[in-house]
């Protein structure tokens, strides 16, 4: 691994290989022979394992890993939460985006978080039951099955059910995240009964048991998204939501439905790069951000990724790109994002005209645009099949623990993906600021994320990858992206320091350890402003190496996950 962001890294000749690298070509028809599932929770992972096992695609074990991941990690995703799936199924070759973000209720408005002098309420859209979106992940959960698995929901979910039932351990994250969340868990009577212990952190090794979760997922097993969306449990659900000082109606679940959407697809370094669309933002970002790296290396002749120079070019792309995220990036169903244009190598080249070699651009110098916070919790997993399905889904239910809000016999906890939405669009901060129009509150539109679960081949190369990590998902899939498509092991995907700037505020953050002395005086001359922040992210990735036909699955060594390669039974 290459820990540090000093020494002779490697150099990346651009010129060479955008004429294109003599790869060994891939054989039609050609498929892993093994499977690989990362996840984020061991217990997910092994359910994800059993699902292969058993005979299903990559599709059932996503189903699986989906919902083992809903109990495991309450804190990061979950029934009540939103996300999506990159899908690639083998026979057909076809990549697809389901679409299964929240979307607001159909009572929610513009101004629905400002109070009578039009102030934002911040903790309006974090914590409880206004602050909940229309979840996604069930519809996602029978879609998946029905459109793509060889599995029926029964066996599919069957781990899950049992985790739920049986319990799983605290560990020293869950702890963490409780604790981060303990107030708003102990205000709720639900979530205070399920995840803490008599209104205290629990201990270590002690089980956290769900059987009203369980009992909603069986119902998903026997009756598919209609025993989610309508009937009794739709019921409870709206009942429950509405007690607490939300609005769903029960005509919010109903019309729920999840989207396939084509992805967004860039192309660097001759490797193809496939991402979220919008209602993600991460697609079109990454795809902005690797064109206009792309012409400045071309520019400077080749260019080491780890140089400084390599770095403040990162940078400054990076700034470019949240800078447009900001203005131009929202639901698709509501606002027309210049997708084409902001992904196109044409509109890198004119953006790369204005980044100076030796100087930081003050991002005040950029037309102003508001940009919106975004929670941090959420998980990803990456899974293949031996016939060469493969699947990366990054879910959310955003803050940690959601809205900190569990439906009164449902198990379902709340996300609180509203707070995704800008507060307050259209109207000049006290920098003058303006923006963010695209990602303003409407009845059924879906919010603004940054989740990217991404793809990255070539002839010689299968990447799956994507981390939780809030706007700061982006940058750290394109620093996989970097590494990947440097022919770096995937341990060295997940584990590659961080570096991330976003516009506004104007700073790059960095992990402790990730420059040198040298590099953070010179990138400090340059006019950056570098902050240190704690380790962040949690990647999950695979790497299928064509050549040679060799698996690879790592974990983010920041995290508790787990990623296991496998041979299947032979079938009998
Ligand atoms: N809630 C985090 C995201 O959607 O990006």
């Amino acid at each position: 691994m290459m820990s540090r962001m000093t020494g002779m890294g490697w150099i990346a000749l651009f010129a060479f290989v955008a004429l294109g690298a003599p790869w060994h070509l891939a054989a039609a028809g050609e498929a892993p022979r093994q499977a690989a599932v990362a996840t984020a929770h061991p217990a997910a992972t092994a359910a994800g394992r059993e699902v292969l096992q058993a005979g299903g695609n990559a599709f059932d074990a996503a189903v699986a890993v989906t919902a083992a991941l809903a109990v495991a990690e309450p804190y990061s995703s979950g029934l009540g939460g939103g996300g999506f799936y990159l899908l690639h199924q083998a026979d057909s070759g076809r990549d697809v985006m389901l679409d299964a973000r929240e979307r607001a209720p159909g009572q929610a408005s513009r101004d629905m978080y400002l109070d009578d002098e039009g102030e934002p309420q911040p903790q309006l859209s974090v914590d409880g039951a206004l602050a909940a979106g229309i979840p996604g992940i069930p519809a996602a959960l029978d879609h998946l099955a029905d459109r793509y698995g060889r599995l029926a929901l029964g066996e599919t979910l069957q781990p899950a059910i049992t985790l739920a039932r049986e319990g799983f351990e605290v560990t020293p994250m869950y702890r963490r995240l409780v604790g981060f969340r303990q107030e708003v868990l102990a205000d709720d009577p639900g979530s205070r009964e399920i995840f803490l212990h008599a209104g205290a952190l629990p201990d270590l090794g002690q089980l956290i048991r769900q059987p009203d979760l369980a009992a909603t997922l069986e119902r998903l097993a026997l009756e598919g998204r209609d025993g989610f969306y309508q009937g009794e449990l739709a019921g409870r659900l709206v009942d429950g939501v509405r007690k607490a000082g939300g609005i769903w109606c029960r005509s919010d679940l109903a019309g729920y439905r999840v989207v396939e959407r084509d992805p967004v697809v860039s192309r660097f370094r001759g490797f193809e790069v496939v991402s979220a669309a919008p209602p993600s933002s991460g697609g079109v970002a990454l795809a902005e951000i690797l064109n206009t790296y792309a012409t400045l290396a071309r520019r400077a002749g080749g260019l080491d990724d780890l140089s400084v120079l390599g770095l403040h070019y990162r940078i400054e792309a990076m700034r470019r790109a949240y800078r447009d995220r900001a203005e131009y990036l929202g639901d698709p169903d509501y606002v027309d994002v210049p997708v084409e244009r902001l992904t196109s190598p044409d509109y890198a080249a004119g953006l790369a005209v204005g980044i100076s070699p030796s100087d930081a651009t003050p991002s005040a110098s950029l037309a102003p645009v508001i940009t919106a916070p975004e929670g941090p919790h959420t998980t990803h997993f990456s899974i293949m099949d031996a016939d060469g399905n493969y699947v990366a889904a990054t879910l959310s239910i955003n803050y940690p623990f959601g809205a900190g809000v569990t439906v009164p016999g449902t198990g379902v906890l709340l996300n609180d993906e509203m707070d995704d939405f800008s507060q307050k669009p259209g109207v000049p901060n006290v920098y003058g600021l303006i923006g963010a129009e695209a990602n303003a509150i409407a009845p059924g539109k879906r919010p603004l994320s940054s989740m990217s679960p991404t793809f990255v081949r070539n002839d010689e190369l299968v990447g799956v990858l994507g981390t939780p990590g809030g706007s700061r998902i982006i940058t750290m899939v394109l620093g996989g992206v970097l590494t990947a498509t440097r022919g770096e092991s995937v341990a060295d995907w997940v584990a590659e320091p961080r570096i991330h700037h976003q516009y506004l505020p104007d700073r790059v953050e960095v992990e402790p350890g990730t420059l040198s002395e040298d590099q953070r005086v010179e990138l400090e001359l340059m006019g950056h402003r570098i902050e240190t922040n704690d380790g962040f992210g949690n990647m999950q990735a695979l790497a299928w190496w064509r050549d040679g036909n060799r698996l690879e699955a790592a974990a983010d060594p920041r995290g508790e996950g787990e990623a296991v390669v496998f041979d299947l039974r032979q079938a009998p």
